[in-house]
């Protein structure tokens, strides 16, 4: 997500502090409670300016969300909506995370995750690049171990040689395709949607998704 470095964001962002957990790592294998209760935990990674999250935060209060996102910029405008919404609304269920995502094995313990969302990742579309793709093995990997069987992954994208990619690497681990659409918002209604689908489906372009579960 492009949006310019905001001016002494290192301090700004620590008065989030109650939406970003900086120290992440120690919270492993202990999230729920953090969250003060034993709800599913759904994790969005690069969740950008988080508002797929906290719609779904508002919607399902009986779900624990986790966003992650790599750049403080960005996860400094999320955290800013999900306080206010915070204060104004009592949503106690949306927490951040400021990792970059080969981390998460140092963040969840095995099991801790029943749900992870990729929306709208990065494309890296060079092949020397390939392994920074979200779905690529290392990643892919890593959320093998913090879902455990049966976990869930949706993924949401506009770029077909992404999805063509992730389809494929989904396959060569063996998971089992739960449902999958060329075009997300013909298929379907009632979606919620990120900022860069938001864009996206204003320009008339395809959604391109897929649900698949960990075997
Ligand atoms: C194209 S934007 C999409 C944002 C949002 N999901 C949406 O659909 O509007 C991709 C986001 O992923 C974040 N990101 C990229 N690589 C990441 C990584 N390895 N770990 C965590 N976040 C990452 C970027 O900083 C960026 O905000």
């Amino acid at each position: 997500m492009r949006l310019r470095k905001i001016k002494n964001i290192e301090e700004k962002i620590k008065n989030y502090s109650d939406i970003i957990v900086f120290d992440a790592v120690s919270k492993k294998g202990k999230w729920n409670s953090q969250f003060k209760n034993e709800n599913p935990i759904y994790l969005e990674i690069g969740m950008g300016k988080g508002k797929f999250l906290l719609e779904h935060a508002r919607l399902n209060p009986n779900i624990n969300y986790i966003g992650c996102e790599l750049s403080d910029s960005v996860i400094y405008k999320a955290a800013e909506k999900a306080e206010k919404a915070k204060q104004e609304e009592n949503i106690t269920n949306l927490l951040m995370i400021n990792n970059d995502a080969c981390m998460l094995n140092d963040i969840f313990s095995s099991g801790e995750v029943s749900k992870v969302y990729l929306n709208f990742s990065d494309p890296w579309p060079k092949s020397r690049h390939a392994k920074r793709r979200l779905t690529a093995d290392t990643f892919l990997n890593v959320y093998k171990n913090l879902l455990g069987v049966d976990g869930i992954i949706e993924m949401k994208t506009d770029n077909r040689k992404l999805f063509e990619f992730s389809l494929m690497k989904f396959n060569e681990f063996g998971w089992i395709f739960e449902e999958l659409s060329l075009d997300l918002h013909s298929d379907k209604e009632d979606i919620i949607t990120t900022e860069y689908e938001d864009r996206f489906v204003n320009l008339g372009q395809q959604i391109y998704y897929v649900k698949v579960r960990i075997k």
